[in-house]
């Protein structure tokens, strides 16, 4: 692999798998990916299933995410976990502002910069989603959503900071409808959205920020998109969820 970035393939599980269910599949991963140096590798459990998780792979290569956190640190909030908390069980990575919390939760851009923000005190490193629907696609605005997210979702974050963010450009018409973008349409929203980094911060932290890409990527894509220059990655819904695609997602990303 000649990237300067290393890859890195995460899991978003979304709201499945019992805990049960959750054990079988990791243990399958750990049995598959064993070997896999060149890849970081996160899978995203929904909250019950962290701690078994994350005792399952405390020997392994594959990393935990969380799927969401709290922008606040303690407190009256029902039904809330905060950053403290994924930390109990070796979380390192957490998605925030996924299409789906967006589009169901109402969440906006500036509560995606407060829990970006409150990850980061917690040593924690988020994974910021962007990405335009299929009608803003059609009306020409692709960049001028993906510019908003970036810079709203992004905005107060050190440079420092930003250099342990990553950015995960989803197109919500890509995810879980099997349309998968074209390898030109990825790299080239990917591009805009490192020129989008080097702007608001400078050239040597885009350079470093990893950029993935998510919706419907399945083991007969996914070579061909990590191949291209500003693709660092790949966030995978449906396809993490059963260990022969997940593994194969990893190995073909190689
Ligand atoms: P699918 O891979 O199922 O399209 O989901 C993508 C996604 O939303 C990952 O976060």
């Amino acid at each position: 692999m000649n990237k300067q970035r290393k890859l890195i393939i995460a899991g978003n599980w979304k709201m499945n798998k019992t805990v049960a269910e959750a054990l079988d599949l990791v243990n399958g991963l750990k049995r598959e990916l064993a070997n896999i140096k060149e890849v970081d590798i996160v899978v995203c459990p929904p909250f019950t299933a962290l701690p078994a998780v994350s005792q399952s792979i405390l020997d392994s290569n594959i990393r935990l995410g969380a799927q969401n956190m709290s922008e606040h640190n303690v407190g009256a909030y029902t039904g809330e976990i905060a950053a403290a908390m994924l930390k109990e069980f070796s979380v390192r990575y957490v998605v925030l502002g996924h299409s789906e919390r967006r589009q169901y939760q109402l969440e906006s851009d500036a509560l995606i910069a407060k829990k970006a923000l409150a990850a980061h005190t917690a040593s924690l490193k988020p994974i910021v989603c962007v990405g335009e629907t299929l009608a803003e696609r059609e009306a020409g605005s692709t960049e001028a959503v993906v510019a908003r997210q970036v810079k709203g979702s992004l905005a107060g974050l050190s440079k420092d900071q930003m250099e342990e963010t990553i950015v995960a450009y989803e197109p919500v018409w890509a995810i879980g409808t099997g349309k998968t973008a074209t390898t030109e349409q990825a790299q080239e929203v990917h591009a805009f959205i490192r020129k989008m980094l080097t702007e608001l911060f400078d050239e040597a932290i885009a350079k470093r920020v990893r950029i993935q890409y998510g919706g419907s990527v399945k083991p007969a894509n996914a070579r061909e998109l990590m191949a291209q220059p500003d693709v660092d990655g790949a966030l995978v819904g449906g396809a993490s969820l059963e260990v022969r695609s997940f593994s194969d997602i990893v190995k073909n990303s190689i």
